[in-house]
Protein backbone atom coordinates (compact mmCIF):
# COMPACT_ATOMS: atom_id res chain seq x y z
CA UNK A 1 0.00 0.00 0.00
CA UNK A 2 1.20 3.25 -0.54
CA UNK A 3 4.43 2.42 -2.79
CA UNK A 4 6.54 4.76 -3.27
CA UNK A 5 7.38 5.16 -7.05
CA UNK A 6 10.89 5.69 -7.34
CA UNK A 7 11.38 9.17 -9.65
CA UNK A 8 13.97 8.66 -12.87
CA UNK A 9 16.01 11.83 -12.04
CA UNK A 10 16.28 13.21 -8.39
CA UNK A 11 14.67 17.01 -8.16
CA UNK A 12 17.19 19.64 -7.18
CA UNK A 13 16.11 19.07 -3.54
CA UNK A 14 17.73 21.08 -0.58
CA UNK A 15 20.20 18.92 1.66
CA UNK A 16 20.97 21.87 4.29
CA UNK A 17 18.67 19.83 7.37
CA UNK A 18 20.31 17.49 9.93
CA UNK A 19 18.00 13.75 9.43
CA UNK A 20 17.83 10.80 11.61
CA UNK A 21 17.32 8.58 9.23
CA UNK A 22 20.03 5.64 10.30
CA UNK A 23 21.72 4.97 13.39
CA UNK A 24 24.87 4.32 11.03
CA UNK A 25 24.67 8.07 10.34
CA UNK A 26 25.21 8.89 14.11
CA UNK A 27 28.76 8.18 15.82
CA UNK A 28 29.15 7.08 19.30
CA UNK A 29 29.34 10.52 20.76
CA UNK A 30 26.39 11.47 19.45
CA UNK A 31 24.38 8.92 20.29
CA UNK A 32 25.46 9.18 23.95
CA UNK A 33 24.55 13.16 23.54
CA UNK A 34 20.88 11.82 22.80
CA UNK A 35 20.71 9.43 25.31
CA UNK A 36 21.80 12.12 27.90
CA UNK A 37 19.36 14.39 26.49
CA UNK A 38 17.24 11.47 27.00
CA UNK A 39 17.25 11.34 30.90
CA UNK A 40 16.93 14.94 31.07
CA UNK A 41 13.30 14.50 29.21
CA UNK A 42 12.94 11.46 31.02
CA UNK A 43 13.31 13.44 34.55
CA UNK A 44 10.90 16.60 33.27
CA UNK A 45 8.58 14.01 32.09
CA UNK A 46 8.34 12.84 35.89
CA UNK A 47 7.43 15.98 37.46
CA UNK A 48 4.47 18.50 37.72
CA UNK A 49 5.66 20.87 34.91
CA UNK A 50 6.23 18.66 31.85
CA UNK A 51 6.12 21.48 29.25
CA UNK A 52 8.89 23.49 27.97
CA UNK A 53 8.78 26.35 24.60
CA UNK A 54 11.71 25.03 22.86
CA UNK A 55 9.82 24.16 20.25
CA UNK A 56 7.42 27.02 20.46
CA UNK A 57 6.04 28.55 16.84
CA UNK A 58 7.26 25.52 14.84
CA UNK A 59 5.63 22.99 13.19
CA UNK A 60 5.90 18.97 13.26
CA UNK A 61 4.12 16.46 11.04
CA UNK A 62 3.93 12.98 11.83
CA UNK A 63 3.00 10.83 8.80
CA UNK A 64 2.25 7.40 9.33
CA UNK A 65 1.70 5.50 6.69
CA UNK A 66 2.15 2.14 8.75
CA UNK A 67 0.08 1.38 11.85
CA UNK A 68 1.75 2.37 14.70
CA UNK A 69 0.94 2.93 18.77
CA UNK A 70 4.05 3.62 20.79
CA UNK A 71 5.76 5.57 17.81
CA UNK A 72 3.82 7.82 16.91
CA UNK A 73 1.95 8.85 20.04
CA UNK A 74 5.27 9.22 22.20
CA UNK A 75 6.37 11.69 18.57
CA UNK A 76 3.08 13.53 19.12
CA UNK A 77 3.56 13.81 22.98
CA UNK A 78 7.07 14.65 22.22
CA UNK A 79 6.42 17.71 19.80
CA UNK A 80 3.79 18.82 22.43
CA UNK A 81 5.81 18.84 25.70
CA UNK A 82 8.64 20.68 23.66
CA UNK A 83 5.66 23.57 22.65
CA UNK A 84 5.31 22.58 19.15
CA UNK A 85 1.98 22.43 17.17
CA UNK A 86 1.97 18.60 15.49
CA UNK A 87 -0.15 17.36 12.61
CA UNK A 88 -1.35 13.91 12.29
CA UNK A 89 -1.96 12.18 8.81
CA UNK A 90 -1.83 8.72 7.93
CA UNK A 91 -2.80 6.97 4.81
CA UNK A 92 -5.99 6.36 5.45
CA UNK A 93 -7.84 9.80 5.33
CA UNK A 94 -5.30 11.48 3.25
CA UNK A 95 -5.18 11.75 -0.90
CA UNK A 96 -3.10 9.13 -1.15
CA UNK A 97 -6.16 6.71 -0.98
CA UNK A 98 -6.94 8.80 -4.09
CA UNK A 99 -4.16 7.86 -6.43
CA UNK A 100 -1.57 11.02 -4.96
CA UNK A 101 2.29 9.60 -5.12
CA UNK A 102 3.81 9.62 -1.63
CA UNK A 103 6.52 11.81 -3.14
CA UNK A 104 3.66 14.35 -4.40
CA UNK A 105 2.48 13.83 -0.66
CA UNK A 106 6.00 14.98 1.04
CA UNK A 107 6.69 18.04 -1.32
CA UNK A 108 2.78 18.88 -0.84
CA UNK A 109 3.70 18.77 3.10
CA UNK A 110 7.14 20.07 2.80
CA UNK A 111 5.49 23.43 0.52
CA UNK A 112 3.39 23.70 4.12
CA UNK A 113 6.86 24.78 5.77
CA UNK A 114 6.76 22.48 8.67
CA UNK A 115 9.95 22.85 11.07
CA UNK A 116 10.16 18.28 11.04
CA UNK A 117 9.06 15.62 9.11
CA UNK A 118 8.34 12.41 10.89
CA UNK A 119 7.67 9.05 8.85
CA UNK A 120 6.89 5.71 8.99
CA UNK A 121 6.65 3.26 5.69
CA UNK A 122 6.47 0.11 4.83
CA UNK A 123 9.79 0.44 2.02
CA UNK A 124 13.44 0.33 3.45
CA UNK A 125 14.29 4.01 1.46
CA UNK A 126 11.47 5.85 2.64
CA UNK A 127 12.93 8.26 4.91
CA UNK A 128 15.94 8.85 2.57
CA UNK A 129 13.41 9.65 -0.07
CA UNK A 130 11.84 12.03 2.19
CA UNK A 131 14.74 13.67 3.01
CA UNK A 132 15.80 14.79 -0.56
CA UNK A 133 12.44 16.50 -0.98
CA UNK A 134 12.28 18.31 2.47
CA UNK A 135 13.60 21.31 3.90
CA UNK A 136 13.32 20.51 7.07
CA UNK A 137 15.02 17.81 9.59
CA UNK A 138 13.31 14.08 8.53
CA UNK A 139 13.33 11.67 11.61
CA UNK A 140 12.75 8.21 10.89
CA UNK A 141 10.29 6.33 12.41
CA UNK A 142 10.51 3.12 10.79
CA UNK A 143 11.36 2.36 7.54
CA UNK A 144 10.97 -1.69 5.97
CA UNK A 145 12.98 -4.15 7.90
CA UNK A 146 15.78 -2.13 7.66
CA UNK A 147 15.58 1.58 10.51
CA UNK A 148 13.71 1.95 13.30
CA UNK A 149 16.60 4.59 14.80
CA UNK A 150 14.82 5.88 17.54
CA UNK A 151 13.50 2.57 18.75
CA UNK A 152 17.17 1.82 19.18
CA UNK A 153 17.74 4.81 20.88
CA UNK A 154 15.08 4.46 23.24
CA UNK A 155 16.51 0.60 23.86
CA UNK A 156 20.16 1.77 24.68
CA UNK A 157 18.81 4.13 26.87
CA UNK A 158 16.86 1.61 28.77
CA UNK A 159 19.63 -0.57 28.96
CA UNK A 160 22.16 1.79 30.26
CA UNK A 161 19.35 3.12 32.11
CA UNK A 162 19.67 -0.28 34.30
CA UNK A 163 23.17 -1.06 33.78
CA UNK A 164 25.11 2.17 33.77
CA UNK A 165 26.52 1.42 30.75
CA UNK A 166 26.07 -0.45 27.27
CA UNK A 167 29.84 -1.42 27.22
CA UNK A 168 30.42 -5.19 27.64
CA UNK A 169 26.45 -5.77 27.80
CA UNK A 170 25.38 -9.47 26.22
CA UNK A 171 22.67 -9.01 24.77
CA UNK A 172 20.59 -11.84 23.09
CA UNK A 173 18.16 -10.42 20.07
CA UNK A 174 15.54 -13.15 19.32
CA UNK A 175 12.70 -14.40 16.77
CA UNK A 176 12.36 -13.12 13.38
CA UNK A 177 15.43 -11.44 13.00
CA UNK A 178 14.97 -11.42 8.95
CA UNK A 179 11.86 -8.98 9.14
CA UNK A 180 12.72 -6.50 12.10
CA UNK A 181 13.95 -2.91 11.50
CA UNK A 182 14.38 -2.77 15.02
CA UNK A 183 16.86 -5.65 15.23
CA UNK A 184 18.77 -4.08 12.53
CA UNK A 185 19.13 -0.80 14.10
CA UNK A 186 19.78 -2.08 17.13
CA UNK A 187 22.52 -4.69 16.06
CA UNK A 188 24.10 -1.32 14.66
CA UNK A 189 23.69 0.90 17.53
CA UNK A 190 24.49 -1.73 20.65
CA UNK A 191 27.61 -3.12 18.67
CA UNK A 192 28.92 0.46 18.24
CA UNK A 193 28.59 1.26 21.92
CA UNK A 194 30.62 -1.50 22.59
CA UNK A 195 27.98 -4.52 23.50
CA UNK A 196 27.97 -7.69 22.23
CA UNK A 197 24.76 -8.74 20.51
CA UNK A 198 24.23 -12.56 19.47
CA UNK A 199 21.08 -13.57 17.59
CA UNK A 200 18.42 -16.42 18.37
CA UNK A 201 16.00 -17.40 15.82
CA UNK A 202 14.66 -20.11 13.50
CA UNK A 203 16.98 -20.00 9.95
CA UNK A 204 13.96 -18.82 8.23
CA UNK A 205 13.60 -15.78 10.59
CA UNK A 206 17.31 -15.25 10.04
CA UNK A 207 18.12 -12.77 7.23
CA UNK A 208 20.71 -14.33 4.49
CA UNK A 209 23.94 -12.61 4.90
CA UNK A 210 23.68 -13.59 8.81
CA UNK A 211 25.26 -17.07 9.23
CA UNK A 212 26.33 -16.64 12.45
CA UNK A 213 23.23 -17.63 14.95
CA UNK A 214 22.51 -19.61 17.64
CA UNK A 215 18.83 -21.73 16.56
CA UNK A 216 19.16 -23.13 20.24
CA UNK A 217 17.28 -21.15 22.96
CA UNK A 218 19.20 -22.41 25.61
CA UNK A 219 22.57 -22.02 24.26
CA UNK A 220 21.82 -18.55 23.20
CA UNK A 221 20.34 -17.47 25.98
CA UNK A 222 23.61 -18.93 27.91
CA UNK A 223 25.26 -15.55 30.05
CA UNK A 224 23.17 -12.77 28.40
CA UNK A 225 22.43 -9.74 30.95
CA UNK A 226 19.89 -8.99 28.36
CA UNK A 227 17.34 -10.44 26.61
CA UNK A 228 15.09 -8.47 23.39
CA UNK A 229 12.08 -10.23 22.01
CA UNK A 230 10.92 -9.59 18.67
CA UNK A 231 7.09 -9.93 17.30
CA UNK A 232 6.76 -12.63 14.00
CA UNK A 233 6.04 -9.65 11.80
CA UNK A 234 3.64 -11.67 9.32
CA UNK A 235 2.54 -8.92 7.63
CA UNK A 236 5.73 -8.88 5.81
CA UNK A 237 6.34 -12.48 5.13
CA UNK A 238 5.50 -13.86 1.81
CA UNK A 239 5.04 -17.72 2.58
CA UNK A 240 3.67 -18.79 5.63
CA UNK A 241 6.03 -20.00 8.06
CA UNK A 242 7.24 -23.68 8.39
CA UNK A 243 6.94 -24.05 11.64
CA UNK A 244 3.30 -23.81 14.41
CA UNK A 245 2.84 -20.87 16.72
CA UNK A 246 2.55 -23.71 19.76
CA UNK A 247 6.13 -24.78 18.34
CA UNK A 248 7.10 -21.64 18.04
CA UNK A 249 6.34 -20.78 21.73
CA UNK A 250 7.87 -23.87 22.79
CA UNK A 251 11.24 -23.93 21.10
CA UNK A 252 11.63 -20.00 20.80
CA UNK A 253 8.93 -18.16 23.10
CA UNK A 254 10.65 -16.82 26.51
CA UNK A 255 9.72 -18.15 29.80
CA UNK A 256 10.86 -17.91 33.39
CA UNK A 257 12.03 -21.09 32.97
CA UNK A 258 14.26 -20.73 29.80
CA UNK A 259 15.29 -17.08 31.14
CA UNK A 260 16.68 -18.94 34.15
CA UNK A 261 19.76 -19.86 30.93
CA UNK A 262 20.85 -16.41 31.09
CA UNK A 263 22.52 -14.51 33.29
CA UNK A 264 20.48 -14.43 37.24
CA UNK A 265 19.96 -10.91 36.77
CA UNK A 266 19.36 -10.93 32.80
CA UNK A 267 15.91 -8.18 31.96
CA UNK A 268 13.77 -8.96 29.17
CA UNK A 269 12.99 -6.03 26.65
CA UNK A 270 10.16 -6.32 23.53
CA UNK A 271 9.93 -3.01 21.47
CA UNK A 272 6.12 -3.70 20.84
CA UNK A 273 3.65 -4.77 20.15
CA UNK A 274 3.62 -8.20 22.20
CA UNK A 275 1.84 -11.72 20.96
CA UNK A 276 1.98 -12.81 24.37
CA UNK A 277 1.98 -16.68 24.48
CA UNK A 278 3.95 -16.66 20.69
CA UNK A 279 7.15 -14.99 21.67
CA UNK A 280 6.80 -14.36 25.41
CA UNK A 281 4.91 -15.73 28.20
CA UNK A 282 2.60 -13.09 29.41
CA UNK A 283 3.68 -13.43 32.82
CA UNK A 284 7.14 -13.21 32.45
CA UNK A 285 5.99 -9.86 30.56
CA UNK A 286 4.59 -8.36 33.49
CA UNK A 287 7.02 -9.51 35.65
CA UNK A 288 8.16 -5.94 37.11
CA UNK A 289 11.78 -7.65 38.31
CA UNK A 290 12.47 -8.99 35.02
CA UNK A 291 10.74 -7.17 32.38
CA UNK A 292 11.62 -3.47 31.45
CA UNK A 293 9.04 -2.92 28.72
CA UNK A 294 7.39 -0.32 30.17
CA UNK A 295 9.96 1.15 30.97
CA UNK A 296 11.07 1.11 26.97
CA UNK A 297 7.76 3.32 26.28
CA UNK A 298 7.81 5.91 29.00
CA UNK A 299 11.79 6.29 27.41
CA UNK A 300 10.41 6.20 23.96
CA UNK A 301 8.73 10.06 24.53
CA UNK A 302 12.48 11.08 26.30
CA UNK A 303 14.42 9.73 23.54
CA UNK A 304 12.02 11.77 20.82
CA UNK A 305 12.23 14.88 22.72
CA UNK A 306 16.17 14.72 22.89
CA UNK A 307 15.65 13.82 18.88
CA UNK A 308 13.65 16.71 18.52
CA UNK A 309 15.51 19.27 20.62
CA UNK A 310 18.51 18.34 18.86
CA UNK A 311 17.79 18.17 15.74
CA UNK A 312 14.68 20.65 15.48
CA UNK A 313 15.53 23.06 18.62
CA UNK A 314 19.02 24.54 16.97
CA UNK A 315 17.28 25.55 13.82
CA UNK A 316 16.18 29.26 13.92
N1 LIG B 1 7.93 -0.39 18.68
C1 LIG B 1 7.12 0.17 17.77
O1 LIG B 1 7.58 0.71 16.75
O2 LIG B 1 5.81 0.13 18.10
P1 LIG B 1 4.63 0.78 17.25
O3 LIG B 1 4.54 0.04 15.95
O4 LIG B 1 3.40 0.65 18.11
O5 LIG B 1 5.00 2.22 17.01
Amino acid sequence: MFAIQYPAAEKNAPKTARHLLSIDDLPAEEITALLDKGFFYAKQNRSLQKKSNLLYGKTIINLFLENSTRTRVSFEIAGQRLGADVVNLSGDGSSLKKGESIIDTIQTLNAMQPDALIIRHGDNESAKIAAKYCHCPVLNAGSGTTEHPTQALLDAMTLFEHFGHLSGLKIAICGDIKHSRVASSNISLLTKMGADVRLIGPAELMPDDITDYYTDMEEGLSGVDAVMMLRIQKERMKNALDISMDDYFNQYGLTAEKLKHAKSHAVVLHPGPMNRGVEIDADLADDPERSLILKQVENGVAIRMACLDLLVGGRR
